[in-house]
């Protein structure tokens, strides 16, 4: 990865090689000259390409140089010596790329690629829940954008969550801006959990004898349609399927998945387990990158939900942004040395 091969051509054959059993020929034809062109106008800017795990087969597989969870991208995101960096994700993450290697150009092959977890909350929210929780550290889940990272003390992602909860030592901590991830952080690290919203007036009072968690109440539109009953209809359908929950799921969903994890962790389980079928419930791409690296295994599909916002990052938008510099992303001072402060405090706990 990625495919570096000397002509439209070559590049056909190795993505037919890569992809051929989840991508029909027509498609592949056409976009190996997006991959080859892509890759050569990287190669002669001195660009990076990171690309999120959902991201389409053909780009998956044909163009990062580094492909990822969040975690893992923001990682390279900082360590990078690559200019520009091309962001194959949403915006909140292009902007954390922005925020940890501010003298490179930041590029988001999208015009807008938001989050409904990142729309979900605001500067005004969080100042709002220091008034009302004095003294209590907010954690921010990566899925919020550069002004709200700036107000918080710490993020973590959906590989870390429960590590920076636990690395607070605090009691009680507030936990933003994804109700189900929350819940679910809570009941790996054993504490109770109340979810605030805006103007709800929840406060500790009800709460004060057992350890806390404060939430709030986003949800990812993705994760939050699948439910209890999907799993039970396809363990009926498929006897012996793997369900493979994200912690972006309710805790209903993930206490009935076989496993819950980062999308990484959930491509690493796949690999490494001997079953036949897989439910994956997390965007649909992923099932198709992990069938093309999986071919012996079969991924059942709950396509019908699909994130929007991911899926407006295509081959044709990347080249644009390579070739014309397009979107670039810019985050302003203080805010972005402070929104650092926070992601590097979760850098620093793993
Ligand atoms: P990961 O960090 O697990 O890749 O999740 C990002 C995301 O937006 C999932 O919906
Ligand atoms: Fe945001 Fe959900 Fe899309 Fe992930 S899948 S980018 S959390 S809307």
């Amino acid at each position: 990865m990625p495919i570096n091969a000397p002509t439209v051509e070559a590049t056909y054959l190795e993505m037919k090689r890569l992809l051929a059993h989840v991508v029909p020929d027509v498609e592949l034809r056409y976009k190996a000259e997006l991959v080859y062109e892509i890759n050569r106008r990287k190669k002669e800017r001195g660009a990076i390409i990171l690309g999120h795990n959902y991201m389409e087969p053909a780009l998956f597989y044909g163009v990062p140089d580094v492909v990822g969870d969040s975690l893992e991208l923001s990682r390279k995101a900082a360590a990078t010596q690559c200019d520009p960096i091309i962001f194959c994700g949403v915006r909140f993450m292009a902007e954390t790329a922005k925020i940890l290697n501010p003298t490179k150009t930041v590029l988001l092959p999208a015009k807008r690629a938001g989050c409904s977890l990142a729309e979900s909350i605001s500067v005004a929210d969080v100042r709002e829940l220091r008034q009302r929780f004095p003294g209590v550290p907010i954690v921010a889940y990566i899925n919020t954008y550069a002004d709200v990272k700036a107000e918080v003390d710490i993020i973590c992602t959906s590989g870390n969550a429960a590590k920076v909860v636990r690395s607070l030592k605090a009691n009680p901590v507030i936990f933003l801006p994804d109700e189900y991830l929350a819940k679910n952080v809570a009941q790996e690290t054993g504490l109770k959990i109340i979810v605030a919203s805006r103007g709800s007036g929840a406060t500790l009072a009800a709460n004060k004898s057992s350890p806390a968690m404060i939430g709030w109440n986003g949800r990812c539109e993705v994760h939050e349609k699948f439910s209890p009953e999907d799993v039970r209809n396809v363990r009926a359908q498929f006897p012996g399927v793997v369900v493979l929950a994200h912690p972006e799921c309710s805790p209903e969903v993930t206490a009935v998945a076989d496993f819950s994890g980062s999308t990484s962790r959930m491509v690493e389980y796949v690999r490494a387990a001997k079953a036949k079928h897989y439910l994956l419930l997390t965007e649909c791409s992923m099932a198709d990158n992990i069938a093309a690296e999986n071919p012996d295994k079969e991924m059942v599909r709950l396509c019908s939900v699909r994130c929007p916002h991911m899926n407006e990052i295509t081959l044709e938008d990347t080249l644009r942004a390579l070739t014309h510099n397009e979107q670039v992303i810019d985050v302003p001072e203080p805010i972005r040395s402070q929104a650092r402060r926070s992601i590097e405090r979760m850098l620093a706990v793993g």
